[in-house]
């Protein structure tokens, strides 16, 4: 958080020398980039959903709602930069294809949350949706909760209600349900309010922590989301021991936390230190205590903050925000910042560790099948790949290599050879890891006689997956103005038993989502 917004706050404090001045340089710094420019860049993913224009980050309250997916998400509406937080919305038939909705939620003045609509969650309350979210307010050292060295804000949890069939018309309570942290705690944050229901109670997770001890995740149970107690700490990390201005670096504030059943286990999960975390375990739901049993990392890449919703099929689905990874003034510049991650179905294996797949609605985009024909002939499997090509930077890659055959190295690549995008090594010496680009990651190895990958092309992202346990998602840019045809390359001992590559069909005529 501190980096988005650490780079307002320099500008602006550079600027308030005179009243009036910050605000013609910033209607300058930050001149909109017009629908053309964005709907042509092509960086910007044709699969993926964003904003038509602007900065995105949190998946907030993705929900399905009388036949529809809906999802919300951070959003500032003035420009591809963090700030002003408001929560753009839009909705969908499949998690695939999405149409653009007006902001659901967008700060008031004079109101709990003037100084920003912060994350949260969406749930069905009787005929009802509701939002759970935290409001922001500035406010002074000694009453903030936020304090990163840049920001002084108080965080407090808000309520807002739709009746709508399309959720278009939201209702705020003009009070926070949570007005304060726990009395007598002194947090290192206070927000992104997540509930849930069990039995006749509802439960809900709020993310928080403690300075030079640790992230936490503070438990309230209420019987009509307006009313809440206070229980107990649901979940407690050690930090990372580092001191760092923002408690979120050094893993002493937990953001986003989403803590849901899946199988019989339950699974817990948050966000810190630039990585978000799991955790499998089970539930007493007479103490509300949680014993957690695994854990890991969610993805290895951009990827942080996600949120989770169960959909049609009953299915656990997993959000993530994209975020940005070329510099500042360049993103500002392009004039849209941040994406939504393809929707991951999330399951847990028989040793209780989390596994994930895209949905198979994605699937339906899929055209243009190339399929590699099995030869001895190392010459021929190279002549293949050579040929074997996605074009407009959009399409999927599914592959299985023999990890008995000792080792191997696929290199994803755009412009022929000329550009790597993403490496992936693996030696039969070492099998309980595996390299993504410059990481080496465990990879639980029991019987695998296949390593299957997977890759996922679009504009200036890939999400990547091995053997459905491992998630990286990667930006890679380039500069010009059509996206560089991708193919696959690999080492001389890299033994495939099968690889297909689709195009992958534009969600939309123009890259604006619309
Ligand atoms: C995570 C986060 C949340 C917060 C939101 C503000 O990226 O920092 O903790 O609610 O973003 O935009």
């Amino acid at each position: 958080m501190l980096n988005r917004r650490a780079f307002l706050t320099r500008l602006i404090g550079s600027l308030s020398v005179t009243a009036f001045g910050p605000m013609t340089l910033l209607r300058q710094a930050w001149a909109r980039v017009l629908p053309g420019t964005l709907a042509a860049d092509p960086r910007r993913p044709q699969i993926h959903l964003l904003p038509a224009a602007n900065w995105m980050n949190d998946p907030n309250g993705p929900i399905y709602w009388k036949g529809n997916y809906h999802m919300f998400y951070q959003y500032n509406p003035n420009g591809a930069y963090w700030g002003d937080m408001h929560w753009g919305h839009a909705v969908s038939p499949d998690m695939v294809h999405w149409r653009h909705l007006p902001v659901a939620l967008a700060p008031t003045p004079g109101g709990p949350d003037s100084a920003g609509c912060f994350s949260g969650t969406a749930v069905v309350h009787g005929d009802r949706v509701a939002l759970l979210y935290t409001g922001v307010v500035a406010a002074s050292e000694n009453e903030a909760t936020i304090r990163d060295g840049e920001h002084s804000l108080r965080e407090s949890q808000c309520l807002a209600f739709s009746t709508d069939r399309d959720l278009n018309a939201w209702t705020k309570e003009p009070l926070p349900v949570i007005p304060t942290p726990p009395p007598g705690m002194d947090v290192s944050g206070f927000r992104d309010p997540s509930p849930w229901r069990h039995g006749d109670w509802w439960y809900m997770v709020v993310g928080s922590g403690f300075r030079g001890k640790g992230g936490t995740m503070l438990l309230y149970r209420s019987k009509d989301l307006r009313h809440w107690d206070y229980l107990h700490l649901l979940s407690q990390g050690a930090g990372n021991g580092k001191s760092t201005a923002n408690p979120v670096d050094s893993g002493d504030m937990w953001e986003c936390p989403d803590f849901f059943p899946l199988g019989d286990k339950y699974v817990l999960i948050h966000s810190a230190e630039g990585k978000s975390f799991w955790q499998a375990g089970i539930f007493d739901a007479k103490e509300l205590v949680f014993h957690p049993e695994q854990s890991g990392v969610l993805d290895y890449g951009s990827f942080y903050a996600p949120k989770t919703q169960l959909d049609a099929n009953q299915n656990r689905i997993l959000w993530g925000w994209i975020s940005e990874k070329r510099p500042l003034e360049e993103y500002r510049a392009s004039g849209w910042a941040g994406m939504m991650s393809l929707p991951r179905i999330l399951t847990l294996d028989r040793d209780e560790n989390l596994c994930m797949m895209v949905s198979p609605e994605v699937d339906k985009l899929r055209r243009s099948p190339q399929t590699l024909i099995l030869s001895d002939k190392e010459e021929s499997i190279r002549q293949q790949l050579a040929r074997m090509r996605i074009s407009d930077g959009c399409g999927e890659i599914l592959c299985s290599v023999k990890a008995a055959s000792g080792e191997f190295h696929v290199s994803i690549v755009g412009d022929g050879e000329a550009t790597q995008w993403l490496n992936v090594k693996y030696t039969a010496a070492r099998p309980g890891e595996i390299t993504l680009d410059e990481k080496t990651v465990p990879l639980r190895s029991d019987n695998i006689n296949e390593i299957e990958l997977h890759f996922y092309i679009d504009g200036s992202v890939m999400e990547a997956f091995v053997n459905r346990q491992i998630a990286y998602t990667k930006r890679f840019y380039y500069p010009g103005s059509s996206a560089p045809p991708v193919g696959i390359r690999i080492s001389d001992k890299t033994n495939f038993s099968s690889l297909t590559m689709w195009q992958l069909s534009p969600i939309s005529s123009n890259r604006l989502t619309t």
